[in-house]
């Protein structure tokens, strides 16, 4: 027999059915909760939420597990490139050699922007920050694309390998030129012949007269970088994604609102706020006890550290760690930001503050380290984050899109405002 929780309201029994996930995972099933009982329930934050059935990325924050269609990430960190592992994550299986040079071929395809977009970039103020452009951009391709973004789900679906592409292809192209854009260098258009991150680099460190020669250490790191960020669940970008999806949305329109939600400090601008975290305390010469003791004092939060649904060790911080120590090495360089990084870890993993509320460092805590060593500028490491999560972005749109069952997503709330009132008139207002 199927499991099932009993739920004691007043002097009725309510039952509800239990679902258990592919590995084990129990959920009390809500759905018919107040067309039962009139309640509902309240879980700010959705912690204890599942919004949805999904079969894309599996997470035991307790064991700092993460897996991508069933595969470790270790494993892919190690044998797979970012292109390969978008593939699995949006169509489900490792994709085969033929299906593979397929993928990069429709990536290349889709590379480049529509010209008059080019001409948008002239009208963005040189100081904008490049992930509202980015935001502001990807959701523009919507009036370039128009048969990508009609909004009606069968079309859409229907066009589902070109928007993924154009997805996944032009966000890193933007993005590379946004970067131009604000240092006021000449665009560069992507080059057909290179992989997907020789590419990225090319476009953001070439010029017009001299052709960036990406070293296959660099290329290596950023296709790391990317597949770590490649998805993570129902983190609040993917949510949001999901949510915008869910009204019928089209994949252009409901990747952009993933881009705007990545951009908050607690999640993907966390990268950009570690990395001044760690410069400050360079420029000060101290232990990082400062940032430590206001974190503990709840002034402020240590950047970097903590995790939602991870309670031990983010498994992609152990592989970014690791990578950088070995990127800095190959590349002959030393960064300061690394030993301070390791030093303050070290005293985080020691203090019962930190240890009472099993807060690791996470993804954001080494990435940054690791795109400075690339040469990547500060003002970008959100950005880099946004086109590594656009393949979780995606496959997350195509789940929704593709589920004919699927409801609009529309949480309820418990109203705690004024019960009702007469309007009262201008003149007797006090
Ligand atoms: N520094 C200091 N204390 C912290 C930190 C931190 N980084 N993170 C959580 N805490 C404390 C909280 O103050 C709280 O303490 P309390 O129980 O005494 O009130 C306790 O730990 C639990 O924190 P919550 O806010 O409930 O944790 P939540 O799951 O809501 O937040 C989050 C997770 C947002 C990641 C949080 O840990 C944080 O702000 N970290 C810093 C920002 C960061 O690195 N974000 C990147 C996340 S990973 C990603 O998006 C790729």
């Amino acid at each position: 027999m199927s499991k099932q929780a009993v739920l004691k309201l007043d002097n009725t029994d309510l039952t509800l059915p239990v679902i258990v996930g592919s590995e084990g995972e129990n959920a009390v099933d809500m759905r018919n909760l107040r067309a039962k009982s009139g309640i509902i329930t309240y879980d700010e934050g959705y912690g204890n939420t599942g919004s949805c059935l999904s079969k894309i990325t599996f997470i035991d924050g307790e064991k700092g597990i993460l897996r991508y269609r069933g595969y470790p990430i270790e494993q892919l960190a190690e044998k797979s490139t970012f292109v390969e592992t978008t593939y699995l994550i949006i169509y489900g299986e490792l994709p085969t050699a033929a299906q593979r040079k397929r993928f990069s071929a429709l990536l290349s395809e889709h590379a480049s922007i529509h010209e008059r977009m080019v001409y948008l970039f002239e009208h963005y103020p040189r100081d904008a920050h490049p992930m509202a452009i980015l935001g502001a951009m990807c959701n523009a391709l919507g009036c370039y694309y128009p048969h990508l973004a009609t909004n009606d789900q069968v079309s859409d679906l229907e066009n589902f390998d070109e928007a993924a592409a154009t997805a996944v292809s032009k966000v890193r192209t933007i993005a590379a030129m946004s970067y131009r854009m604000t240092k006021g260098y000449p665009i560069i258009y992507p080059k057909r012949t290179l992989p997907y991150c020789e590419n990225f680099l090319h476009m953001m460190f070439s010029d017009p007269y001299d052709f960036y020669e990406c070293p296959p250490v660099v290329a290596r790191a950023l296709n790391l970088i990317l597949l770590l960020h490649a998805d993570h669940e129902q983190n609040c970008s993917t949510s949001t994604v999901r949510m915008v999806a869910s009204s019928g949305a089209n994949l252009i329109a409901s990747t952009a609102a993933g881009i705007c939600a990545l951009w908050g400090p607690l999640h993907g601008g966390a990268n950009m706020a570690v990395i001044k975290m760690l410069e400050a305390i360079h420029a000060e010469g101290d232990d990082g006890s400062r940032f430590i003791d206001n974190a503990k004092a709840g002034k402020s939060r240590l950047m970097g550290f903590g995790h939602r649904v991870y309670k031990n060790y983010d498994p992609r911080a152990k592989i970014i760690g690791r990578a950088c120590e070995e990127l800095l090495a190959s590349l002959g360089s030393k960064d300061p930001l690394l030993d301070i990084a390791r030093r303050l870890e070290q005293a985080v993993l020691q203090d019962p503050y930190f240890l009472e509320r099993k807060l690791y460092p996470n993804v954001d805590f080494y990435s940054g380290i690791m795109m400075r060593a690339i040469g990547i500028p500060l003002s970008m490491f959100t950005v880099m984050f946004a086109i590594g999560r656009m393949p979780g972005w995606v496959a997350n749109w195509h789940e929704v899109a593709s589920d004919s069952k699927g409801r609009i997503y529309r949480p309820r709330q418990i109203y705690m405002g004024a019960t009702v009132r007469d309007y009262v008139p201008m003149d007797q207002r006090g």
